[in-house]
């Protein structure tokens, strides 16, 4: 069993190549699909990761980021996995933790929130980068049954299931099928950055 319980330099040897230098954490973040499923993360680890979600900031503070958090072992994560669609499911129960990653939709009773995904998924940003630095992995995924993980978890209209974060420690990419194999180790690309500049005056 591996039990992280400090702050481990992440081990990874898929460091992006970047044009431009960038912080470590953001070079080499990238999302394995590969875990050792016999690692713990201490609960002081993964409160801290949890830490950097609730500090992203968000419109006008209104924090509509909500997170279902769940530990492999327990009914919540076997939940989440049975709701994974495709080839998730061959792969994310592998993983320490698995994070429904959740948005409050509305403001008041009237009235909607147009941000509330785009700062979820900022304060799950901040919270893949976290992990990263604590020497852990992460990888945000879309393929899921949204409507199973909403009645499994009770939630209301308001609260939308966006995407699940498998959370754990890297694993060997030996330990994969043979076809999700081939992706772990694929060439890490990005289109260039002229092409995301719409207008670079
Ligand atoms: C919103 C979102 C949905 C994703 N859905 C899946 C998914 O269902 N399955 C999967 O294996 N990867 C999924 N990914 C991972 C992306 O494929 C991955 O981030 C992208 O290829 C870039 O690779 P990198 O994160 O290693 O840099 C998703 C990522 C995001 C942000």
């Amino acid at each position: 069993m591996t039990l992280i319980t400090d702050t481990e330099p992440a081990q990874s040897t898929r460091r992006a190549n970047t044009e431009s230098p960038l912080l470590d954490v953001l070079a080499e973040r990238w999302s394995p699909r590969s875990y050792d499923k016999t690692a713990v993360i201490s609960e002081a680890v993964l409160t801290t990761v949890l830490e950097a979600a609730r500090w992203a900031p968000s419109a006008s503070n209104m924090q509509p980021a909500r997170f279902i958090v769940a530990r492999r072992g327990s009914a919540s994560f076997a939940k989440i996995n049975d709701a994974l669609l495709g080839f998730n499911k061959a792969w994310a129960d592998t993983a320490s933790v698995l994070i429904v990653n959740v948005a409050k939709l509305a403001i008041d009773e009237t009235r909607d929130n147009p941000w509330a995904r785009y700062d979820l998924g900022q304060a799950v940003a901040h919270l893949t980068i976290q992990a990263q630095s604590e020497g852990l992995h992460t990888h945000q995924m879309g393929g899921f049954d949204g409507e199973a993980i909403a009645t499994a978890f009770n939630l209301t209209d308001d609260q939308a299931v966006v995407t699940v974060t498998a959370l754990g420690v890297l694993g060997s990419a030996d330990d994969l099928t043979p076809e999700l194999r081939e992706r772990e180790v694929a060439p890490r690309s990005r289109l260039p950055l002229a092409e995301l500049l719409l207008v670079n005056d």
